[in-house]
């Protein structure tokens, strides 16, 4: 595990997307998980920056999101598919056809959930990019009695609701479900980069880095990932 201590969300931004960026000029067809929330945005907007001097190509790029509310449409601007949409997808040169995410309104979840895998193992992850939840959450695996291997969908935890709270108008509307990536999907990422910013991350990241491996905090799994980058500001 590498970890990078870094001063600022704008240095934290900086180093993600450089080495983000290191891998699509490495390899142009590489395969991109990626993360919504709004740790990752500054990363998105280096990117773009990257983009639009012409240091980057991301045309032969696949990505694969981390998840999706339920019941919202992809056109919603609160849907992670808008998110991806508004600070990357429209704003770089990737093949929208190469864009994947979990179809969160698919009316049978569970087809759609072993649909979203079955195209991740056909392609596999090169790098995923992770946040974590002030709970230890990655993706939406939420802090349970095991780790769960397959894309599912998940009711979010009280504490993941009141903090999503912050970006909807009215704290009621925050969706009680999604479906998210599971650990596996995760775990089998050839590289991971997890990003995280604000004081309030620092407990939670010592415990997931150093504590005891468990579901209960479910992002302590990664310490067993043989290629795992933590770049953190507080
Ligand atoms: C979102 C996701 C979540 C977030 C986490 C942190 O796709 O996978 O695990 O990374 O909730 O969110 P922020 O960055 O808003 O603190």
């Amino acid at each position: 595990m590498k970890v990078y201590h870094v001063p600022s969300y704008d240095v934290m931004s900086q180093k993600a997307a450089n080495l983000i960026s290191a891998q699509i000029i490495l390899y142009p067809q590489s395969v991109l998980g990626l993360a919504t929330g709004s740790t990752p945005i500054g990363v998105y907007e280096r990117l773009v920056d990257k983009h639009n001097n012409g240091e980057l190509d991301c045309g032969g790029l696949t990505t694969f999101n981390l998840d999706e509310y339920c019941g919202l449409s992809e056109d919603d601007p609160q849907s992670y598919h808008y998110f991806m949409k508004s600070h990357l997808f429209s704003k770089v040169n990737i093949n929208k056809e190469k864009i994947h995410l979990p179809d969160a309104s698919a009316k049978d979840i569970e087809k759609e959930c072993k649909r979203y895998d079955s195209q991740i193992e056909a392609c596999g992850i090169d790098l995923q990019l992770l946040g974590i939840g002030n709970n230890g959450h990655i993706g939406f695996n939420e802090p349970g009695a095991v780790f769960e291997g397959d894309t599912h969908c998940v009711d979010l935890d009280e504490s993941t609701i009141l903090a999503n709270a912050r970006f909807f108008d009215d704290p009621n509307d925050v969706p009680r479900k999604a479906v998210t990536m599971g650990m596996k999907s995760i775990m089998l990422a050839k590289r991971i980069l997890l990003v995280a910013n604000g004081e309030a991350k620092r407990a939670i990241l010592e415990k997931s880095l150093y504590g005891p491996i468990t579901p209960l905090v479910p992002a302590s799994i990664l310490q067993l990932h043989p290629d795992l980058t933590v770049v953190w500001s507080d």
